[in-house]
């Protein structure tokens, strides 16, 4: 493992630094007990301190506008982890430049480009970490993605069809390019249905359940957070109790899924790094089971599960440096 920044420090190098996950993932990196940011990259924050770009953030290193073949020269030289926090199409070219210069960093891609390409390890620890180890090669889900697919695998045996998953974000799950689903004004006093059919998460979290599911998403005024009301058929009766049951145990050993009885709100998964399930029920005739999760967008839908992702590809502890 390549260190730098101090003998017991791992650099870890960042693009897309003046983003809403990107300063997610500055805070966290710069808390962290082992790992250091080496670079932060940004082609509008070009040459201003990153703590100008991400507030909260003390660091003094200067952001730089890195293209893919410096970013791979800095994988050659001892960065050991590489994280693209990017809209989705732009990671191919910095993947290929990384390899073409056979460079070692670890990958981690927070853009939707390989959570489908099988060469690539999709890091949803609490549905399968054991691959994340030998991990070179990170695809991290989808916020959406990651709240329904743990919303719906405890129960996944019992269906009798599709899962409907009614999602509503806030609206820095829309990025920082300007557009109808981050304008303030549009959103005010309104929630905005899109992309009813297709959305790329639903067939990522289809992907990743290996079942059909339909997926609905909305953006609301708020700024961070999202909530999933989910709908699954059942294909026998099953008592609220043995549903509950079922959740409990299937997140039990899991300090980032909390269930509960009562219904989550979104308000309250906003700054937190777990996702929240609850309000667990089931309709009078046992056939159709509703739970709602929520979660925060931008942590565990984004830079936590990132940071999970980065510790257990370095053989560290999965939680090191995520806040309790
Ligand atoms: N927001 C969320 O809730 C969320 C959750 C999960 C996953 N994601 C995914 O995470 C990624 C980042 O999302 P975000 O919300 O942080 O996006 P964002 O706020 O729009 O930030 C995008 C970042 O990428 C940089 N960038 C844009 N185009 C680039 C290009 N062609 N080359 C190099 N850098 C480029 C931007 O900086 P400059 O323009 O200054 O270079 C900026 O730092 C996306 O793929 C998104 O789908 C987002």
């Amino acid at each position: 493992m390549a260190l730098t920044g101090g003998a017991d420090r791992i650099g870890v190098g960042l693009v897309g630094a003046r983003g809403y996950t990107g300063a997610e993932l500055v805070r966290l990196l710069e808390a962290h007990p082992r790992f250091h940011l080496a670079f932060a990259s940004s082609r509008q924050g070009k040459g201003k301190p990153l703590s100008s770009l991400c507030e909260g953030a003390e660091t003094a290193l200067l952001v730089e506008e890195l293209g893919p073949a410096d970013v791979a020269a800095r994988g050659s030289a001892g960065v050991a982890a590489v994280i693209l926090a990017m809209p989705n199409g732009q990671a191919a070219a910095y993947v290929e430049a990384i390899e073409g210069a056979g460079a070692e960093a670890i990958v981690v891609d927070l853009s939707a480009d390989h959570r489908f390409d099988a060469r690539w390890a999709y890091g949803l620890p609490e549905l399968g970490r054991a691959k994340l180890g030998a991990a070179r090669r990170i695809a991290n889900p989808g916020c959406y993605a990651t709240g329904a697919q743990l919303g719906i695998a405890p129960a996944r045996g019992l269906l009798s069809g599709p899962p409907h998953v009614f999602g509503v974000s806030g609206y820095s799950g829309a990025g920082t390019t300007p557009s109808d689903k981050n304008d303030p004004e549009k959103l005010r006093d309104n929630l905005m249905p899109y992309a009813l059919t297709g959305h790329i998460h639903e067939r990522e979290i289809a992907h990743g359940l290996g079942i059909e599911v339909f997926f609905t998403p909305h953006v609301a005024p708020f700024f961070r957070g999202i909530t999933l009301t989910i709908s699954m058929p059942l294909a026998a009766p099953v008592s609220v109790e043995a549903l509950r049951a079922l959740y409990l145990e299937a997140y039990a050993a899991e300090p980032l899924v909390q269930v509960q009885d009562e219904i989550p709100l979104v308000r309250d998964a906003a700054g937190r790094h777990g996702v929240t399930i609850g309000g667990i029920t089931v309709d009078a005739a046992g056939r159709r089971a509703v739970v709602v999760v929520t979660l925060d967008n931008l942590l565990k839908g984004a830079a936590t599960q990132a940071l999970q992702n980065l510790n257990l590809a370095c053989s560290l502890p999965e939680l090191l440096g995520v806040p309790s």
